[in-house]
């Protein structure tokens, strides 16, 4: 039995695709009904073209469930192909979560110890006007306290340490299905996540650490890492091919009910050099924005109305439309946190898609500059992470951030951002 407590070391990463195919005799012995909403998830199919398949049902039996894996639509979500069914069986077995984490309680802000993917299922259902963040990227960093988690897939693994990227998009699903369930019907996710190439390195903490290296002055060698990841083995990527991974969470994302509004690019005004000859510098991330309905809560206006340090206009380099490239600058990385976005990113995510009160969850929250950002623009705030230290950090700012004033005008604002406040 795995016990979560006691963490195995880290194990390299070898993004080899394993042999598996859908057993569908297994399909037999199981006498179990299943929720639409549930098939629905597994299977990455609406409910509509589910009944076109199935014929107007409520619930499913296996065979049904069959019938739709072998759709020339069906797309991987949570579980592979070959596990559908036993997740079902067991999503359908287990008990409903006692949802302790009540908006009602929450009067300033919360933060929360402890793995997202288990706390996410106990705070109150479509209680959450927004949510930011940003997660884990798969096979790039090593955080302080890297928490295993037993995913539905069957992996076993801390977030963003899977052996393939696969694994990574199963339990980036995996986390946004429970996030679907805390979202109000008109609210809105922002999902930050970078790009990852499938090639042959070292996995550091952080990117000075990796500039370092770069520089010729990490004298450690390849087996002195911690933890290394290797390219061979995967069913279609090849060694130093770009793994697409935003791209493929937006679809998946889109598979399990979220309509994705927009996938946009973060362009950051400053990005390390890269060593590779045969390819153009990264300069950007990505930031999906997903909601559960198609006219969420939106206020376009933030962007003109608000400083450039909590989510408006970055004057000088954006234009004067709001549009799909944000180009905001990168965070400064202090605070012992080596993965930081600025806070400028969350502010502006917050503003354009809740309102003052509402409350916004960050369930990968860090150094907690989602949460400087949603206290100073008057909303009530949930942090999730992992580890202690950062959380320590994180409740340290949040505590330090001060309400903008209602009235607040550009002066005093401007004011404000030159005292480092915001920054
Ligand atoms: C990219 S960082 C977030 C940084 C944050 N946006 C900031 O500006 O400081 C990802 C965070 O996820 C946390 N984390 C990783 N796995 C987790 C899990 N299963 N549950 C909760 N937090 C986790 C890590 O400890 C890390 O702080």
């Amino acid at each position: 039995m795995n016990n979560p407590e006691k963490a195995p070391a880290l194990p390299d990463i070898k993004p080899q695709t394993e042999i598996a195919v859908l057993d569908r005799g297994s399909a037999f012995g199981m006498d179990l009904q299943f929720s639409m909403k549930d098939v629905c998830v597994a299977v990455g199919m609406q409910s509509t073209f589910v009944r076109k398949v199935c014929g107007k049902l409520d619930n499913f039996s296996a065979s049904d469930v069959i019938l739709l894996l072998d759709q020339d639509c069906y797309r991987e979500t949570v579980v592979p192909r070959s596990k559908v069914l036993n997740y079902l069986r067991d999503i359908t077995l287990r008990s409903d979560p006692d949802r302790v984490i009540s908006s009602k309680n929450i009067d300033g802000f919360q933060l929360v110890h402890g793995n997202s993917i288990q706390k996410i299922r106990e705070i109150e259902q479509n209680s959450v006007r927004c949510v930011v963040t940003s997660t884990p990227y798969w096979g790039l960093r090593i955080y302080k306290e890297p928490r295993f988690s037993l995913w539905a897939d069957g992996e076993y693994c801390p977030y963003g340490h899977e052996q393939t990227p696969e694994g990574f998009l199963r339990h980036t699903t995996e986390v946004l299905s429970s996030l679907f369930d805390v979202l109000a019907e008109d609210g809105s996710i922002w999902w930050n996540v970078m790009d990852t190439f499938n090639t042959r390195t070292q996995i550091r903490s952080n990117a000075v650490e990796a500039l370092r290296a770069m520089q010729g002055h990490d004298q450690r060698s390849w087996g002195d890492h911690e933890c290394r990841r290797y390219s061979a083995g995967h069913s279609y990527l090849k060694d130093g091919e770009q793994c697409m991974i935003p791209a493929l969470i937006a679809e998946r994302a889109s598979r399990i009910g979220f309509y994705v509004k927009t996938v946009i690019t973060w362009a950051k005004t400053s990005t390390l050099p890269e060593p590779q000859g045969s390819r153009v510098s990264k300069n950007l991330e990505y930031v999906l924005h997903l909601t559960k309905t198609r006219t969420p809560l939106f206020n376009k206006e933030i962007y003109r109305t608000r400083p450039a340090a909590l989510g408006g206009r970055n004057n000088g380099w954006e234009t004067d439309k709001l549009s799909d490239v944000w180009t905001l600058p990168t965070s400064s990385g202090r605070d012992g946190h080596g993965a930081q976005f600025p806070i400028a990113l969350p502010a502006r995510c917050i503003g354009l898609t809740s309102n003052e009160g509402d409350l916004v969850l960050d369930p990968f929250v860090g150094a907690g500059n989602s949460g400087v950002a949603a206290r100073a623009l008057g909303r009530r705030f949930i942090g999730i992470d992992v580890c202690e230290e950062y959380l320590e950090t994180a409740n340290r700012k949040i505590a330090e951030t001060q309400r903008l004033p209602d009235d607040n005008s550009t002066a005093q604002i401007a004011q404000q951002e030159s005292s480092g406040r915001f920054l």
